[in-house]
């Protein structure tokens, strides 16, 4: 596995409530250091989970949710309405939940073709100041090694200079659009949560080839000088 501190915990409960507790710290870090908290949000299972928590007491209570600024990492090239939607799920589970100036959510519009242009210059505004550093990035793993929707063997996983891409992922027969590779790395945190049982294989593979990124994209997630944080559960880490 690439550098970076790892945390198994017992079950997808545990993960979340750690991920949860990490989020709510590294909000107030930010807040308390530069007066905003800037995150990427993940799609899929165990963020959900997180969000979830994040959205009740107490942990809503530790974050001052007026200086939070909400970006995600990926979308699929759905309307926000549609149930695959990584926004539509993080709005019900969380962003309707607690008390975010809404003018500081920012989702990928999936339902357009060049949503990847369009986040780009949203992108430009929110980091006004240059090129995008967040203060905390939240990624799923897929069981193939994806994450955000950077897939194994497809063009997006060598942008260097783009922030975000539109990604042609064949076997879902579909277009994703994504965060890239320099985004990712340039974060002052990652945290890369993965549960479950059908998880075990590609950490284990990670693990033997970590210079195999093409093959399991999220080992080209390296922070620097930021940090990363691996979030596992036991099923997942292989006992
Ligand atoms: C998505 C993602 C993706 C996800 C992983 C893990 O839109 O699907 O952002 O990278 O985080 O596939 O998803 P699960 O937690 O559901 O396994």
């Amino acid at each position: 596995m690439q550098p970076g501190r790892s945390w198994v915990g017992d079950d997808s409960a545990a993960v979340a409530d750690e991920a949860a507790r990490q989020f709510v710290d590294a909000a107030r870090e930010a807040i308390a250091l530069r007066g905003r908290f800037v995150v990427a949000l993940a799609g899929g299972s165990t963020p959900k989970a997180l969000y979830e928590r994040l959205a009740r007491p107490p942990l809503c209570e530790g974050v001052e949710w007026r200086r939070v600024e909400v970006l995600f990492g990926d979308e699929r090239s759905v309307p926000p309405n549609h149930p695959d939607s990584n926004y539509g799920m993080a709005r019900r589970a969380l962003l309707d939940q607690v008390p975010l100036d809404a003018k500081k959510i920012h989702r990928i519009e999936g339902e357009h073709a060049d949503a990847d242009h369009r986040y780009a210059q949203v992108m430009h505004r929110v980091f006004s100041d240059g090129a995008p550093v967040f203060d905390l990035i939240l990624l799923g793993m897929g069981p193939d090694g994806h994450t955000a929707s950077l897939f194994p063997h497809t063009a997006a996983l060598r942008e260097r200079h783009l922030w975000v891409v539109k990604s042609r992922v064949d076997k879902l027969h579909t277009d994703r659009f994504t965060l890239t590779v320099p985004v990712l790395n340039a974060a002052r945190a990652v945290i890369i949560v993965a549960c479950g049982a059908e998880k075990a294989p590609a950490l284990r593979a990670i693990a033997a080839h970590p210079d195999e990124g093409e093959v399991h994209p999220v080992l080209l997630v390296q922070p620097h000088p930021g940090t990363l944080t691996w979030l596992l559960d036991r099923a997942a880490a292989g006992q």
